[in-house]
């Protein structure tokens, strides 16, 4: 795994898309992966000025994002599937038969699943994922226990992850509680992997990840089997990192 330490939030969203940009550039028809939270709003806006000043074009790119809350239509405000829109897609020249995103409303979730996975296998698999990482290390909707070989998939929300995407929210009680998300092996499937952390509250999920074993209590720890992610961190995500190595150098 390679990383890229940089000062602040705003840093590491100018660099990411940077990265994403060259990419798109490279190849243009690129499979990219997607994901949503806070992390990549930044990244995302990086895109579209880039795309309005320097006319970036990603009407040959196809998308595939990594979740879905379960219940929730993609009219609705806290879907996925509205947050793309608002925050990329209606900004940028993609077409919106490109743009993939699980179904929160399926009336079969198997079925659902199993399309899904389809779709990127058809599409030649994903070229370069976008990833954050939850505090208690998940990936995508995987919290610790997955199974690494877990394909996409509904899940039970850790009580960890409500709490953190409450801030969208009126009331705890209206965060969906389930969520249809790639699974750990799909992610793994992906030819490339930027993985983007940013803050204090992710510093101990990225310590783990640097420094811990890689098994199933630690979804992110298998990015270590990966041999293509490039991560991207702040300061304060690198601190306890920090921290310990010029503890070691005393
Ligand atoms: C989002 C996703 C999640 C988030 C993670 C971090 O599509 O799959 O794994 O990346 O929960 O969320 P933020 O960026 O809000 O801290």
């Amino acid at each position: 795994m390679k990383i890229i330490e940089v000062k602040d939030y705003q840093q590491m969203s100018k660099k990411a898309a940077e990265y994403i940009i060259d990419k798109v550039t490279m190849l243009p028809s690129i499979k990219l992966g997607l994901a949503t939270g806070g992390t990549p709003i930044g990244t995302y806006k990086n895109l579209i000025t880039d795309h309005q000043k320097n006319g970036t074009s990603y009407q040959k790119v196809t998308t595939f994002n990594l979740d879905e809350y379960v219940g929730l239509s993609s009219e609705d405000k806290n879907s996925y599937s509205y947050y793309m829109k608002d925050q990329l897609f209606n900004h940028i020249d993609i077409k919106q038969a490109n743009t993939h995103i699980p179904n929160g409303e399926a009336a079969d979730f198997q079925i659902e699943c199993n399309k899904y996975e389809q779709l990127m296998t058809e599409h030649g698999g994903i070229d370069l994922q976008i990833l954050g990482i939850g505090s208690n290390g998940h990936i995508g909707f995987n919290e610790p226990g997955t199974s690494f070989a877990s394909k996409t998939h509904t899940v039970n929300l850790a009580p960890s992850t409500i709490n953190a995407n409450a801030r969208y929210f009126n009331r705890l009680e209206e965060v969906p509680t389930k969520a249809i998300t790639m699974g750990i092996s799909t992610i793994m499937q992906s030819k490339e992997i930027l993985l983007l952390i940013s803050g204090e509250s992710k510093r101990d999920a990225l310590f783990n990840l640097m420094n811990g074993p890689v098994n199933e209590s630690s979804p992110a720890s298998v990015l270590k089997n990966h041999p293509n992610v490039t991560i991207i961190a702040d300061e304060a995500a690198v601190s306890l990192i920090r921290m310990e190595s010029s503890m070691e150098n005393d």
